[in-house]
């Protein structure tokens, strides 16, 4: 089946049936999350894998009461960094340099660009551009969902703050961004399932400038 077939037939699932997803699965929609683009390479996230059922539980009083977040297999939490610093950005340039076995002139003055312009920055205004980061790997995540087979629910619908509390975010230096809800849908309760598809026409998406 095509992408676009397979993202005609994805939907957010507003009724999960409690169903495991094995773990085959999950890992592979993980990896689609890794294999994701980010700014300058960054990865300037984490994801919680929460299983938990008490965790669950709480995360879903602080999410409007979602009852996908209890009844789905496997919770995805994106979290940004809570800021850039030296040693996150290092990090990654240092991994580069070991993973191609060779430093790389233009690479090294991405690194001191990005540490000088970074470093400057508040926090917040850092933290804004890694959490649209974590929407990038969000949809790969998604997307690889449809080809696994398993129902996923995107969610920005939940306290942040709260969640960060749960999870004890803070003192790991993230700040949750996105919810992802893996499992398999309830057909019988979900009143999205059978309903059509609304998306703007080309003409009011798209601009072509020749
Ligand atoms: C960033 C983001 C946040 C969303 N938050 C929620 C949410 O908290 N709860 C929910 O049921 N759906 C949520 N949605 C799902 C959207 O409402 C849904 O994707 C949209 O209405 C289009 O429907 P479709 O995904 O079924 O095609 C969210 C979607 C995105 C992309």
């Amino acid at each position: 089946m095509s992408f676009l077939e397979k993202l005609n037939e994805r939907y957010a699932t507003k009724a999960m049936n409690g169903k495991k997803v094995p773990q085959e699965k999950i890992d592979n929609i993980l990896e689609a999350i890794r294999l994701a683009p980010t700014s300058s390479g960054l990865q300037p996230f984490e994801v919680l894998v929460i299983t938990n059922d008490e965790v669950k539980a709480k995360i879903k009083e602080v999410a409007f009461n979602q009852p996908q977040i209890t009844d789905c297999s496997h919770l995805l939490v994106f979290a940004a960094w809570d800021n850039y610093t030296e040693e996150r950005i290092n990090y990654i340039f240092d991994l580069t340099n070991k993973i191609r076995g060779f430093k790389n002139e233009g690479l090294e003055a991405h690194r001191q660009f990005l540490l000088a312009v970074y470093l400057k920055q508040d926090a917040e205004t850092n933290f804004q551009h890694a959490a649209k980061q974590t929407y990038i790997a969000f949809m790969a995540g998604i997307a690889q969902a449809v080809y696994e087979e398993v129902d996923s629910t995107p969610m920005e619908g939940f306290d942040p703050n709260a969640l960060d509390k749960i999870l004890n975010l803070k003192e790991k230096g993230l700040r949750s961004t996105l919810l992802l809800p893996l499992g398999y849908r309830d057909s019988e309760k979900d009143w999205l399932v059978n309903l059509q598809k609304v998306r703007k026409s080309m003409k009011d998406l798209v601009t072509v400038i020749d």
